[in-house]
């Protein structure tokens, strides 16, 4: 089969379309035909590595996908040849202490599709079972393809984590981001008050039309913390959603509420930050890490998608062919939205 591969850690020339062996699935697995594979930017993490970071090489790229049914395990009950389904991602062991108690992305040998085994840029994936479910029927396989890492991180963030109400505030930082997209319209689904920053106008004004109140482009004003004070009658935010780290943590400081919370689920811009911890007592300000979800986050999650009838943003859709053209875009950030790869027809 075809498939996205890189034979080294490295730059967008690592990246390679290469014939590679089809995948067979053991007895607690299916094989899908991948029809859509939505683009992350774990993807470019995979690819650059990072220490500790070991990978059975060719590896093939790629999280999210949608797709149908192959062939299936012996064991699997859960779905039937031809099945049309979306993939979760998170891989967990199912007997740690965190898996026993439900978190499975707290999980001591928690892994995902596409960094920890092979992924989804190819003609076709094998995964666990138990990691396949019902693609929903209002959204087409492109759609369906980019919807699991994002939304379940999004959801995890402000519903699990940061147990949004209704009324709330909440700052997302770089709406042309994945997850930051998908955080604007649960929070509004949720009934929240949103404020967003970007660098690019245009992105803002898209931000608007899903519902965003308050916009700042952090390109062109020196203090978003005093523009998100200045439109909460000096307050702040009660929720911020940060997956920028080093450049927006100092903002976060300033820009939240007494009592309010910084959930925390990436670092574009760099991990090593500086805190100061008299803001973070006195402020009395609760701060969260988050990773993926559970997989009640992730029935939830498409629960809500579902009944709501919520439809990814897509950037731009392409061929398999194309990807490093897609990351190229994705890692010059000049996307708002998902970018699709499109594999079998
Ligand atoms: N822990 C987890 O489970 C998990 C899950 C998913 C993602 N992540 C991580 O979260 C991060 C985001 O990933 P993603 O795929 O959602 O998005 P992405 O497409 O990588 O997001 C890039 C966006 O970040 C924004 N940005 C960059 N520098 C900024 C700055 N200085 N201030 C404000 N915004 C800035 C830009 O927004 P504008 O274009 O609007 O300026 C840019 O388009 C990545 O680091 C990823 O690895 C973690
Ligand atoms: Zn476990």
């Amino acid at each position: 089969m075809k498939a996205a591969v890189i034979q080294e850690h490295g730059g967008l020339d690592r990246v390679r379309i290469e014939q590679v062996s089809d995948p067979e699935p053991t007895e607690d697995e299916v094989a899908l035909n991948v029809h859509s594979a939505g683009l992350n930017h774990l993807d470019i993490w995979v690819r650059k590595g990072r220490p500790g970071l070991k990978l059975a090489m060719p590896h093939i790229l790629g999280s999210d996908a949608a797709g149908v049914v192959l062939a299936v395990g012996g064991n699997v009950t859960n779905v039937s040849i031809g099945d049309k389904v979306i993939l979760n991602p998170g891989l967990s062991c199912g007997s740690c202490e965190y898996c026993k108690s439900g978190e499975q992305s707290e999980c001591i040998s928690f892994g995902i599709v596409g960094m920890t085994r092979p992924g989804t840029f190819a003609e076709q994936v094998a995964v666990p079972a138990s990691n396949v479910f019902a693609k929903p029927s209002h959204l087409n396989f492109d759609e369906a393809g980019t919807l699991a890492l994002s939304y379940l991180t999004a959801w995890r963030m402000l519903m699990t984590r940061a147990r949004l109400k209704p009324g709330q505030t909440v700052l997302i930082h770089g709406i042309g981001g994945g997850v930051a997209l998908c955080v604007l319209q649960l929070a509004k689904r949720a009934g929240a008050e949103v404020i967003v920053t970007s660098s690019s106008d245009e992105k803002l004004t898209r931000a608007i039309q899903l519902g965003a109140e308050h916009t700042i482009n952090y390109r062109k004003v020196d203090d978003v913390a005093q523009c998100v004070k200045d439109v909460t009658s000096g307050r702040g935010a009660d929720v911020i959603i940060d997956t920028v780290g080093a450049a927006t943590w100092p903002i976060d400081f300033s820009a939240v509420r007494r009592g309010g919370k910084i959930v925390l689920c990436g670092v574009t811009s760099g991990p090593n930050v500086e805190t100061n911890l008299q803001m973070l007592y006195w402020n009395q300000l609760t701060i969260l890490g988050s990773t993926m979800g559970s997989d009640e986050d992730f029935r939830q999650m498409l629960k809500a998608v579902t009944t709501a009838r919520l439809k990814p943003v897509i950037d731009s859709i392409m061929p398999l062919e194309s990807v490093r053209e897609a990351m190229s875009r994705m890692e010059e950030g000049k996307q708002f939205g998902k970018i699709v790869l499109k594999i079998s027809k």
